[in-house]
C-alpha cells in the first residue's frame, strides 16, 4: 500500500492507495470516532458494499439514488433526516463509497451538519480517485447551474481501492483518464510521456500502471492543494479544459457527454489557444491529441454547436474574475499558466479549428 500526505497543517490528511486494502480494518484506527454513517448509491452498494469488512462502518447506511441529476438539495435532505433520526453526533464521521456525486455530497452534508462533521472518501470511479476525493472541494447542484452550493471541507483520510475499478464501465475510465493526462500537461511532462508510453498496459487494466497514475496524480494534486487550498491562485491549474468543457456540456444538454470528455476536448482547444499566442509547440498539440484519442476521448466539438453560444456560456462561468475571462493555457506539455489576456478573436478560431 502506498500513503500520500495531504499537508494542511492540523487538517494533513492521508491518502492510501493499494489493492484489496477496503478488507484492512484497521485503516480508520486513527480517525477518533466510533460513530460512522456510510453514504452511497444502489448501484454501488450491491457492486462492492460486500468489500467493506468494518461492519461498523455499515451501522448507519444511507442508500441515495444513482446519477448526476440527484446531486441536489433533496439527497442533502434526505442524508440530514437520516443522520437526525439516527441521533448522529459531532463526533461521527460520515463515510462516502462512490463516484464524484457521492463523494460531493456526502462532503457537503459533513460540512454543514451540525456545523461540520469528519468524513472519509472511499472512491470507487477513476475520475474520483484521481480528482474529487482528494482536496476538499464538495457541494451539490443548484437548477441555475452546476456546483454552484458548497463548501471547502477536507477529508480525514481517502481510501482507494483499485480493485473497485474492475467494474467501472469503459467510457467512465477513460473518462477518469482525461483528469489524469491533466496533471501531466499542467504539471509534469515525465508524468505524460509515462502514460503516452503505457497507454495499453493502463488500458487493460495492470494493476502497477493503475497504482501508478492514481499515486501521481494524487502526488501532484495533493502539492497543489497545499499551497493553495481555496483556489486563490495556482489551484486553478486544475481547472485546464474546464471552461471549454462545461460550456459544451451546457450546450449540449447535461449528461451526453461525460465530464471528462468535455474537458479533454477543452484542452485542445486549449492547446490551440497557446498556439496562436506563440507558445505551445505544434508538436506537443499532436502529442496531446494522440493521448486523448487512445483513450477514446473526443477531439472534436460535438457536432452542430453554435460557436457564439459556447463563448457566451464560457462567460457565464464559476471561472469568470472582474468580468474577465480567465483561461488556463498550456505553455508546453508540463507548464501551464492562468492568464486575463486571451483575446475573444482566438479563442474563436481556437474553437473553430475543433467543428
Ligand atoms: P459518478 O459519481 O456519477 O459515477 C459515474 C457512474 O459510475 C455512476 O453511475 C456510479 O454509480 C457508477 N460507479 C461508480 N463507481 C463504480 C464502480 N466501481 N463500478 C461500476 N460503476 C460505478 O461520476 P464521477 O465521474 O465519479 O464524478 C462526477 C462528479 O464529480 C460530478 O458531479 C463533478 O462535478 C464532480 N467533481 C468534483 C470534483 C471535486 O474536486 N470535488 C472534481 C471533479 C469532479
Ligand atoms: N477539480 C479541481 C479542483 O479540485 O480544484
Amino acid at each position: 500500500m502506498k500513503t500520500i500526505t495531504v499537508k494542511l497543517k492540523d487538517r494533513s490528511y492521508p491518502i492510501y492507495i493499494g489493492k484489496d486494502i477496503l478488507k484492512n480494518k484497521n485503516l480508520l484506527k486513527k480517525i477518533n470516532s466510533n460513530n460512522f454513517a456510510l453514504i452511497t448509491n444502489k448501484k454501488i452498494k450491491s457492486l462492492h458494499l460486500s468489500k467493506i469488512k468494518n461492519t461498523y462502518l455499515k451501522k448507519n447506511l444511507i442508500i441515495l439514488n444513482d446519477g448526476e441529476k440527484y446531486k441536489n438539495q433533496d439527497s442533502i435532505s434526505k442524508i440530514y433526516n437520516s443522520l437526525l433520526k439516527n441521533k448522529f453526533s459531532r463526533d461521527g464521521c460520515i463515510v462516502a463509497f462512490g463516484g464524484g456525486v457521492i463523494g460531493d455530497m456526502s462532503g457537503f452534508a459533513a460540512a454543514t451538519y451540525q456545523r461540520g462533521v469528519n468524513f472519509v472518501q472511499i472512491p470507487t470511479t477513476l475520475l474520483a480517485m484521481v480528482d474529487s476525493s482528494v482536496g476538499g472541494k464538495t457541494g451539490i447542484n443548484h437548477p441555475l447551474g452546476k456546483n454552484m452550493i458548497g463548501s471547502f471541507h477536507q477529508p480525514s483520510a481517502v481510501i482507494i481501492d483499485i480493485n473497485v475499478l474492475k467494474t467501472l464501465p469503459k467510457r467512465q475510465f477513460n473518462a477518469g483518464m482525461a483528469e489524469v493526462i491533466k496533471y501531466g500537461i499542467i504539471e509534469n511532462k515525465s508524468f505524460f510521456n509515462w502514460i503516452e508510453n503505457n497507454i495499453e498496459k493502463i488500458k487493460s487494466n495492470e494493476d502497477s500502471s493503475i497504482i501508478n497514475i492514481i499515486k501521481k496524480s494524487c502526488e501532484i494534486k495533493a502539492k497543489i492543494v497545499a499551497m493553495d487550498e481555496k483556489e486563490k491562485n495556482i489551484r486553478a491549474l486544475l481547472n485546464l479544459g474546464h471552461t471549454f468543457g462545461h460550456a459544451i456540456e451546457n450546450n449540449l444538454g447535461y449528461g451526453k457527454w461525460l465530464h471528462g470528455e468535455a474537458v479533454a476536448c477543452g484542452f485542445l482547444i486549449a492547446c490551440s489557444v497557446s498556439i496562436h499566442n506563440k507558445t505551445m509547440k505544434q508538436v506537443d498539440y499532436e502529442k496531446v491529441k494522440k493521448v486523448i484519442k487512445a483513450f477514446d476521448l473526443p477531439t472534436k466539438l460535438p457536432r452542430g454547436l453554435n460557436l457564439k453560444k459556447l463563448y457566451k456560456t464560457m462567460t457565464l462561468d464559476k471561472k469568470v474574475k472582474n468580468n474577465q475571462m480567465v483561461y488556463v493555457i498550456p505553455k508546453n506539455i508540463g507548464k501551464a499558466y492562468i492568464t486575463n489576456k486571451i483575446h475573444k478573436n482566438i479563442v474563436m478560431k481556437a474553437l473553430e479549428e475543433h467543428v
